[in-house]
């Protein structure tokens, strides 16, 4: 395909060879780079039975490399082992007053954010919900659910759901200007939309490995900007959080400076080589180039689906949108299942098969999707 620019990287996913895998928004395909770095573990582990700094070396330089995709500084991240956790961390770190202790998300936010805002009603937190309209969050709702007692406001970079993909300065700016932090889940934008946590202002920032990441699960990071790091004290911790892990003290807390100190205990060292494996290729890739393309098979989804009259439940300007295109279907689980034994991997949420590529994909990947999709659906 002539704008294809990622044939060389599409053969570094073997099973793209016998099997159309769109389903970035739930598992990215396994590249060779990942199946190596997991089995250079296995080997280190076999040939010296113990390599502790080896491992940690694979951690550190994942951590790295996260930083780098976010315009991040080392320093500023945590490594943690998933998005509920990364949130976890936050919540149990804040402490809510009368006079600030409101929480604001969205109906649009991953259930487990909710679950982990919910969680703290009894230690004081006012948990207040802005409701979507027609699967999207209009900024202006922002500016009226965030007001002074608003200690932090928690979204989603891009909505799991359909790919509503939200802009980050503006909602930071609101944040901001009402006193309130801005938690931003990013597990479904990673990899797909560009992040740039500078410019943006956002204030903690967590994203898991598994979807558009490339890598596995178990492992995930949380940015935290430097001088809100350095402010709060985690009630999550662990060992690894300390200054010096090493000195073995239990009598005393000395929290790491920076991000590390929401580090808890031994890091998933398994995951840390997948993981640096996958931000590798993703940082090789670039995301200057991922995010255009992607927005171009956004587009062309779109486009292509509603010629074949299907419903569309995602935003149709791809400006607003991640990789992930909804389309409307009432029994999406038994649909995911059967194209699946025709080897299309998609991935079903409530009433929606969503079709969300990576750079490896490719438009035709995406027309046999969508064609055998609508034929399922008018019964032939
Ligand atoms: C946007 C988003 N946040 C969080 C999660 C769950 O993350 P974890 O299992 O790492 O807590 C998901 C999983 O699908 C997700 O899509």
């Amino acid at each position: 395909m002539e704008s294809f620019p990622f044939k060389e990287f599409r053969k570094r996913f073997p099973i793209l060879s016998e099997k159309i895998q769109l389903s970035s928004c739930s598992q990215s395909a396994l590249s060779i780079d990942v199946q190596q770095a997991i089995q250079e573990y296995m080997t280190s582990w076999q040939e010296h039975g113990m390599d502790w700094g080896g491992w940690m070396e694979a951690v550190e330089e994942a951590r790295q490399h996260f930083a780098t995709l976010i315009h991040a500084d080392v320093e500023e991240i945590a490594v943690v082992s998933s998005v509920s956790h990364a949130a976890s961390s936050i919540a149990t770190s804040l402490n809510f007053t009368d006079e600030r202790g409101d929480i604001v998300l969205t109906d649009m936010d991953f259930p487990c954010i909710g679950h982990v805002w919910l969680s703290q009603r009894d230690r004081g937190a006012n948990i207040k919900f802005i409701s979507s309209e027609n699967h999207e969050i209009p900024l202006g709702s922002y500016e009226s659910s965030i007001d002074e007692r608003t200690l932090l406001t928690s979204i989603s970079h891009v909505a799991y759901y359909n790919g509503f993909e939200q802009d980050l300065k503006s909602i930071a700016d609101i944040a901001h200007r009402n006193g309130s932090y801005l938690f931003v889940d990013a597990y479904q934008s990673a990899g797909n939309v560009s992040i740039n946590v500078k410019e943006s202002g956002v204030d903690f920032l967590a994203a898991g490995l598994q979807k558009y990441l490339l890598g596995i699960p178990g492992l995930a990071f949380l940015y935290i900007k430097r001088e809100v790091a350095d402010r709060i004290s985690p009630r999550l911790t662990g060992w690894f959080g300390q200054s010096n892990p090493f000195a073995f003290d239990i009598k005393n807390v000395e929290y790491a400076g920076g991000a590390r100190r929401f580090d808890s205990g031994t890091p998933p060292m398994i995951n840390g080589f997948a993981a640096k494996a996958a931000l590798k290729l993703i940082l090789e890739a670039g995301m200057e180039k991922i995010e255009p393309y992607l927005k171009e098979l956004s587009q062309y989804t779109i486009d292509y689906a509603e010629e074949k009259g299907l419903t569309i439940l995602s935003p149709t300007n791809v400006v607003h949108k991640g990789s992930n295109t909804a389309i409307y279907v009432p029994n999406a689980s038994e649909v995911e299942q059967t194209l699946k034994e025709k080897g299309i991997i998609v991935s079903a949420r409530q009433d929606v098969i969503r079709i969300a590529p990576h750079f490896y994909n490719t438009k035709d990947d995406i027309k046999t999707a969508v064609d055998a999709l609508q034929k399922i659906l008018v019964g032939t």
